[in-house]
């Protein structure tokens, strides 16, 4: 995931629409919220049996060893690099070998953007090398690297403050973290603002709510019309250091070195399967993660627990032979960290279809214990999801909360589309592993991702085979 997360708060029925109340109209025939409720209320069976099959029987823990396997394989799955070819080949026989329907790959253009070899030294006042990963898209330095003095600064505004001290130096930011969303503003816009007062290259505290000396990686964005200069994160504690050693008045020089190059886009695909709908095959209940992933560590939590979980609940479906009335169909998107290229190109090509996309799914904020679904909709669509979640109770995860987060599925939302995400336990553990080397399968636990899988796979099925398409505002 990639720019915004938004924290699982305002559990909130505001609209409990009272039995015969009709809230829609469809096809000439009038639903009422009773009647829907009962409709959901049918599902308590085949609920209890995904349940049993993910969680207690002989699937647990299939959708981990999958996983495992997949990146143990592969490794990171870099947009542009071959790895991440690789896994959607891989990823492309899996799901014909799973018996899934209309196995596809859809052509996208990605970029593609390669760190190179990379170091920090500070050379003053004291020797010392320090761990970093350059941000996605950065330009490399010249192969002697830049060697400058350091302005340590908190935030932007001490940075304007301190404008004139910035001129030809290395600008090093020790923001803390206060949430993903607030503090991600340094990863993204740091070398620009850092450009504009003159700077040569900048550094980053990593945008991570724990550290053990791990740097944590992400795209940022150059500006039009303002300097290009290279930039990369520094581990939390090096920040810490750095901050600590200019309030004492040390002069700090660093010489850093990067060969990161950015490369002509390349192409690779979104990956897709279906079960087809019973009765309204051109309407779609769409459930994604995304496949590739930064270049460090195993991105299985980033974003293969998404992926896999997704896959896993068209493969319980098959297994328990159920066919939805409408269709579902996986995506497995390409190029998220990159700006959701993968998922924009989908959005293009598919939006003559919106008005039969009753659901969009996307899993992408870690996959640890899940503590209900983030939704957002009309409040009468609300109300039809926390009957479906209520599906969940042998779990005890019932919640419906605010603001279904996902870059890929954004697309949908925004125009109008019912979207829900998976609402994890603890989004600030996830940021302890974020697009780091720790992001490997040590860091998901095989009872937790059963769980997820679980829940997914109900919500899913669930609003795939109900009689009506969930209702827009
Ligand atoms: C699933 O994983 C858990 C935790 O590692 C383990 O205790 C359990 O035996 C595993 N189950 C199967 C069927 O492999
Ligand atoms: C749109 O949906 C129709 C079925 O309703 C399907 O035949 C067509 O391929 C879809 N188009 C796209 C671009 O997905
Ligand atoms: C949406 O699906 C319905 C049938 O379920 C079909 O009649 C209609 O043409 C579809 N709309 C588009 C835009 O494909
Ligand atoms: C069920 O979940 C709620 C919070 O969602 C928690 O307070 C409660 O203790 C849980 N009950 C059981 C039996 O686990
Ligand atoms: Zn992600």
């Amino acid at each position: 995931m990639k720019f915004l997360i938004f924290t699982c708060v305002g559990v909130v029925n505001l609209l409990s629409l009272g039995s015969g109340k009709t809230i829609y109209k469809s096809d000439g025939s009038r639903r009422t919220f009773q009647e829907i409720k009962e409709e959901i209320a049918s599902y308590k069976d085949v609920a209890k049996e995904i349940i049993d099959l993910a969680v207690y029987g002989k699937f647990q823990n299939r959708s981990y060893e999958r996983l495992a396997l997949l990146v143990d394989t592969v490794g990171p799955r870099m947009s542009g690099t071959r790895n991440l070819e690789k896994a959607i080949q891989i990823m492309y026989r899996n799901l014909q070998d799973d018996g899934l329907e209309n196995v596809h790959l859809e052509p996208v253009r990605v970029s593609h953007w390669e760190r190179g070899s990379e170091s920090a030294v500070m050379l003053t006042p004291r020797v010392h090398r320090m761990a970093i990963l350059g941000l996605g898209g950065s330009i490399g330095t010249p192969p002697d690297g830049i060697t400058a003095g350091v302005l340590v600064v908190a935030s932007f505004d001490e940075l304007q403050r301190r404008a004139s001290e910035a001129r030809g130096k290395i600008v090093v930011y020790n923001q803390p973290y206060i949430s993903y969303a607030k503090t991600v503003q340094y990863r993204v816009r740091g070398a620009v603002e850092a450009a504009k007062v003159g700077a040569l290259a900048s550094l980053i505290r990593s945008v991570a709510s724990f550290s053990i000396y791990s740097p944590h990686t992400g795209m940022q964005q150059y500006q039009d019309g303002v300097p290009k200069i290279p930039t990369a994160c520094i581990t939390v504690e090096d920040a810490e250091m750095l901050s600590r050693m200019a309030s004492r008045g040390n002069k700090i020089v660093i010489q850093l070195k990067m060969e990161a190059k950015n490369y002509p886009g390349t192409d690779s695909y979104n990956t897709v399967a279906e079960i087809v709908g019973s009765k309204y095959p051109e309407q779609v209940v769409l459930v994604s993660g995304h496949l590739d992933s930064w270049d460090v560590g195993q991105g299985a939590i980033d974003d293969g627990s998404g992926a896999f979980i997704s896959w896993e609940a068209l493969s319980l479906i098959k297994a328990l032979g159920l066919r939805p009335k409408r269709t579902l169909r996986l995506v497995l998107w390409t190029a998220e960290e990159q700006g959701a290229l993968g998922a924009s190109q989908y959005y293009q090509l598919h939006k003559v279809n919106i008005s039969n996309y009753s659901l969009v799914m996307e899993s992408d904020s870690g996959l640890f214990l899940p503590t209900g679904l983030q939704f957002t909709g009309s409040e009468k669509a609300r109300s039809i999801m926390e009957e479906v979640m209520s599906l969940l109770q042998p779990l005890n995860i019932t919640q419906v909360f605010r603001g279904a987060d996902g870059a890929d599925i954004n697309f949908w939302i925004q125009a109008g589309v019912p979207g829900a995400s998976l609402c994890d336990d603890d989004l600030y553990k996830y940021f302890h592993f974020h697009h780091s080397h720790g992001d490997t399968m040590t860091a998901i636990d095989p009872k937790q991702m059963n769980i997820a899988a679980a829940l997914w796979t109900v919500v899913s099925y669930v609003v795939a085979d109900m009689e009506e398409m969930l209702p827009r505002s």
